[in-house]
C-alpha cells in the first residue's frame, strides 16, 4: 500500500460508507436476497438502448453543450407544462445532469456558504447533509414523525432564522414512501414567502406515485417555484439507474449560478443518451404508465407478506415499502438488518441510516423495484421469520 504521511483535516470527518454500499456487500458475501439498494433487477426499454445505440453508431459521441443537448431541454419543457402547467424556458431554465446526484450536489454548492442554515427533514436521502456540510454550511433537521411522516409545520416555522438559506424537500419520500399534499406545498410557500431561502425539491419519484393520488410538484405553484430548483432523474423513470442522467429546472437567475458550478463539476452530459431519452420522451407511454406498473409490484410483495409477523408502513409513491418488526424484534435496526441476511438471506436497510441520530422506530426499508418472482422469493422468506 502506498502511504501519504501528512495532515488530512477531513471535510467531512463522520462519513463512512453508505449504508447502501454495506448492505449490498453483506447481501452479496451471504448469497441474499438484495432488497436494500434501490435499482431495478429486471431489464430496461430495448427500444431505448436500441436508439443509444443507434445515436453512437450515428456518431454522437462527443462532448455535449453545456447545459445539455437542446431537444431533451425542449422535450423537458413540454413535458413539465403538460404536467403542470408551468413553462420552463429551455435555454435558461433547464440544465441535463449527470443523474439527480450531482444536480443536488451542485445546487447545494452554487448556494450555500459558511455558516448558512439548511433545513433537511428526516429520515433523509443521505447526499443532502453530506453537501451541505462540505460547504461549510449548517444542518438543522425536522422529523417527520412516524406512522404516517408528515411535516410538522409550525415546528419548522420555528427553525427559520435569519441565516436559513435553504429547505430541501423530496416527494414522493425515500425512504417512507410518503407524499407531500396540496396544503404542504401552500405552507412551505408561505413559509418562504418575502425571504430569501431557496427550495431545493427532489422530485426524482415524480412517476412513481400510487392509487391515482397527485404528484404535487413545486411547479404547480407558481410562487414557490419561482424560489425552487426542480430535481429529476431518468435513471428511476427508466429503470436505468447506471446512466447517470437527469436535470434541474430553476428560474434563469438561479439556473445562471448553477450552471457556473456545473460547467466545472461535470461541464456535460452523455451526448447519445440524451439523444435517445429526448426520442423517447416523444411518447408519454414510456412513462405515465409507471405509477401503475410499481403499483402492481407494491401490491405482490404486500400480497406475499401478508402472512407475515411484520406490519405494512403505507407506501404511497417510490419503489420503497417500509415494515415494522416489532412484534419479532427489540433488535435495534442495523443488527436486525444484519441478522435478516446472515439468518435468512433477505437485505433490506435500516430505516436508522437515513437519520444523523442513532434511533430505533424498528423499521426496515424494502426496495420493490423487482422481479415478481424475486418479490414472490422475499414473500417465502419474511413469511418464515
Ligand atoms: C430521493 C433521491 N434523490 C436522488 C437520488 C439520486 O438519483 P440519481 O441516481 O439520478 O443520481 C436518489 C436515488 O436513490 C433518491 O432516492
Amino acid at each position: 500500500m502506498i502511504q501519504f504521511d501528512g495532515e488530512i483535516p477531513s471535510k467531512l470527518s463522520q462519513i463512512g460508507l453508505s449504508i447502501f454500499a454495506v448492505m449490498s456487500k453483506l447481501a452479496n458475501d451471504h448469497g441474499a436476497l438484495n432488497l436494500s439498494q434501490g435499482f431495478p433487477n429486471f431489464p430496461i426499454s430495448e427500444k431505448l438502448i436500441s436508439r443509444v445505440n443507434h445515436f453512437m453508431q450515428q456518431g454522437f459521441n462527443q462532448y455535449a453543450p453545456m447545459p445539455g443537448i437542446k431537444p431533451l431541454r425542449e422535450i423537458i419543457s413540454e413535458k413539465v407544462f403538460n404536467s403542470h402547467q408551468l413553462r420552463y424556458d429551455a435555454e435558461e431554465e433547464i440544465t441535463i445532469t449527470a443523474g439527480a446526484t450531482q444536480a443536488l450536489y451542485t445546487a447545494i454548492t452554487a448556494f450555500i456558504r459558511e455558516g448558512d442554515e439548511v433545513i433537511i427533514f428526516e429520515p433523509a436521502y443521505d447526499s443532502y447533509a453530506p453537501a451541505v456540510k462540505a460547504c461549510g454550511g449548517m444542518v438543522k433537521y425536522a422529523s417527520l414523525a412516524s406512522p404516517d411522516f408528515k411535516i410538522n409545520w409550525p415546528l419548522v416555522r420555528q427553525m427559520v432564522t435569519n441565516s436559513t438559506r435553504m429547505i430541501i424537500i423530496n416527494s414522493p419520500h425515500n425512504p417512507t414512501g410518503s407524499l407531500l399534499n396540496a396544503n404542504d406545498l401552500v405552507e412551505l410557500e408561505r413559509l418562504t414567502r418575502q425571504t430569501d431561502i431557496l427550495v431545493l425539491s427532489d422530485e426524482v419519484y415524480e412517476h412513481l406515485i400510487f392509487e391515482g393520488k397527485t404528484h404535487e410538484s413545486v411547479c404547480r405553484y407558481p410562487e414557490l417555484a419561482s424560489r425552487s430548483l426542480v430535481v429529476a432523474s431518468f435513471g428511476k423513470t427508466f429503470h436505468a439507474t447506471g446512466w447517470k442522467v437527469g436535470y434541474i429546472l430553476a428560474p434563469a437567475r438561479l439556473t445562471k449560478e448553477f450552471r457556473k458550478l456545473h460547467q466545472f463539476i461535470v461541464f456535460a452530459v452523455n451526448t447519445p443518451i440524451q439523444y435517445a431519452i429526448a426520442e423517447y420522451l416523444q411518447d408519454k407511454e414510456n412513462y405515465e404508465q409507471l405509477g401503475s406498473f410499481y403499483q402492481k409490484k407494491r401490491d405482490i410483495f404486500l400480497e406475499n407478506i401478508k402472512n407475515s409477523r411484520f406490519k405494512v408502513v403505507p407506501s404511497y409513491g417510490t419503489y420503497f415499502q417500509l415494515l415494522d418488526y416489532s412484534e419479532i424484534s427489540d433488535l435495534p435496526e442495523m443488527e436486525f438488518a444484519k441478522q435478516l441476511v446472515v439468518d435468512h438471506g433477505i437485505a433490506a436497510v435500516p430505516v436508522a441510516a437515513f437519520y444523523n441520530q442513532q434511533n430505533n422506530q424498528r423499521l426496515l426499508r424494502f426496495c420493490f423495484a423487482k422481479t415478481d418472482e424475486t418479490l414472490i422469493k422475499a414473500g417465502e422468506i419474511l413469511c418464515r421469520i
